[in-house]
């Protein structure tokens, strides 16, 4: 007698619930202090989802992002900081939006740097079994110069690249970060340092030491950072977690 089932049958994984694919729920009270909705929106954005996969970034600041990568036509984004992925893989399809409307003149890339990528590597995988085609993960750590230049191995002649430092947020690494990366970006592109709000001592999300904007405006001060321009204008949508953050290249390298 034949076999009914020529394949074993394997339960498959759950399906992620609504509850998992959706971030916590913002309730506003229009009258209240301002802080108490930031607070809550501060919550909201460690635990808020992209393509299935946990990002900690604010709406606001997505959309900034959009702005920067069609103005600064970037190519390839390099992420200092994976944690899960979710930012790799949201940055990875805004390169290809931005190639779908001519704004790229290579193919698009994100390299994204952490300690350890195995987690990241697996979600990554599950999300888009394809996604090392355009997302390279690499395990370093940022205070390591010789990080940069393999990262710099990477990138193809000829493109435009943006640097986004999410790591630590202390004050050594932003200048680390600073330090090893900022010769990657071209003239008219961005290095955005992210969350700043470690250094306002109401924003601070608890047991973060600080000393993202002292890194900013001392390395800005300094002969590497005379080439850039801090953009407070471009902190357009009022609610950000990068204050102080989005820096531009207006001199050559
Ligand atoms: C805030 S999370 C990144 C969040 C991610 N970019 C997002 O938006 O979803 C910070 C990550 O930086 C990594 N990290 C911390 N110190 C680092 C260092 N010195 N070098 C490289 N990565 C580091 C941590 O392991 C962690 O995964």
């Amino acid at each position: 007698m034949s076999n009914p089932h020529p394949h074993p049958v394997t339960a498959p994984p759950p399906a992620p619930s609504e509850q998992d694919l959706l971030p916590p729920k913002v309730d506003v009270d229009v009258h209240a202090p301002l802080l108490t909705y930031w607070r809550q929106r501060e919550r909201q954005h460690l635990r808020d989802v992209y393509a299935g996969v946990r990002i900690k970034k604010f709406p606001e600041d997505l959309r900034v992002f959009e702005h920067v990568l069609w103005l600064s036509r970037t190519d390839v984004v390099v992420e200092l900081g994976t944690h899960l992925g979710g930012s790799a893989l949201w940055f990875r399809d805004r390169l290809r939006t931005q190639a779908a409307y001519g704004r790229t003149s290579v193919p698009v890339q994100v390299i994204s740097v952490d300690l350890a990528q195995e987690r990241a590597a697996a979600i990554l995988a599950e999300a888009d079994p394809d996604y090392a085609r355009e997302i390279t993960l690499v395990e370093g750590d940022v205070g390591d110069p010789a990080l940069a230049e393999r990262v710099r191995a990477m990138i193809p002649p000829g493109a435009r690249c943006l640097v986004v430092e999410d790591t630590l947020h202390e004050y050594p690494t932003t200048l680390a970060a600073l330090d090893h990366f900022a010769d990657l970006v071209p003239e008219g592109g961005f290095f955005v340092v992210e969350d700043g709000i470690v250094d306002d001592p109401e924003l601070r999300p608890p047991g973060m030491p600080g000393g993202v904007v002292p890194a900013v405006r001392d390395w800005l001060a300094g002969p590497r950072g005379a080439a850039f321009r801090m953009r407070r204008d471009l902190e357009r949508y009022g609610l950000t977690s990068h204050p102080y953050g989005w820096l531009q290249r207006v001199a050559a390298a």
